[in-house]
């Protein structure tokens, strides 16, 4: 028998929002009800996707080069980890995905959606996010949890407040165009309330 296809949930949100420290987590909350979690990230997720990061999150290029690389590593890593999985009845958590060039590339950089939305038809028109859980948080805080971190930044972490600004906005411009998907995460919030929010999410999801 064919398994029932598998749950794919993005995570989304500005750096320093705090997805990543979640993303552990709802995985292992996942593997408690029993589910197989592939979790993976972007720009990233396969060999080749993954040395396509270290470029893009170093090497100064133009705007258009940036957005077809993420695309380019999209490609893989759709092809390769997450629609197998998907088929073999695996949930995948990815940290970021297509949202993620839309706030990134349009809304930081200004590239235009248009463009954006036609390298989403091409490289994975078929397939979208079943859940995308965005992690909203002021740009003033995501700052101060950056600087607190004490990682050293990386070609978009050095981007101005401005930039961020804009991310934010288009993260939220696009989780009103699409309420069903999209679900805002008030990452502001001490993290059991968070982790309480996310924990009745996937109760009513799974
Ligand atoms: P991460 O720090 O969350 O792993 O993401 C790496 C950086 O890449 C982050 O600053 C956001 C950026 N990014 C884009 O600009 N566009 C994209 O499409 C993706 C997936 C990430």
């Amino acid at each position: 028998m064919t398994p029932a296809r598998g749950k794919f949930v993005t995570l989304e949100g500005v750096d320093g929002a705090g997805k990543s420290t979640h993303l552990a987590w709802i995985a292992e909350r996942l593997r408690a009800r029993g589910r197989e979690v592939v979790v993976t990230r972007e720009p990233g997720g396969t060999p080749l996707g993954e040395r396509l990061r270290e470029l893009l999150l170093s090497e100064p290029m133009h705007i258009e080069t940036e957005t077809m690389l993420m695309f380019a590593a999209r490609r893989e890593h759709v092809a390769r980890v997450i629609a197998p999985a998907l088929k073999a009845g695996r949930w995948v958590l990815s940290d970021r995905f297509s949202d993620a060039t839309y706030a990134y590339q349009g809304g930081g950089r200004g590239l235009s959606f248009d463009r954006i939305a036609a390298l989403e038809r091409w490289v994975h028109g078929d397939l979208q996010p079943d859940l995308t859980l965005y992690f909203d948080l002021s740009i003033e805080v995501a700052r101060q949890r950056l600087a607190a971190s004490q990682v050293s930044p990386d070609r978009f972490e050095r981007e101005g407040s401005g930039f961020f600004d804009r991310v934010r906005s288009a993260y939220l411009e696009r989780a009103a165009a699409h309420p069903g998907r999209i679900r805002v995460v008030d990452a502001a919030q001490p993290l059991e309330i968070v982790k309480e929010s996310l924990e009745k999410l996937f109760i009513e999801y799974c």
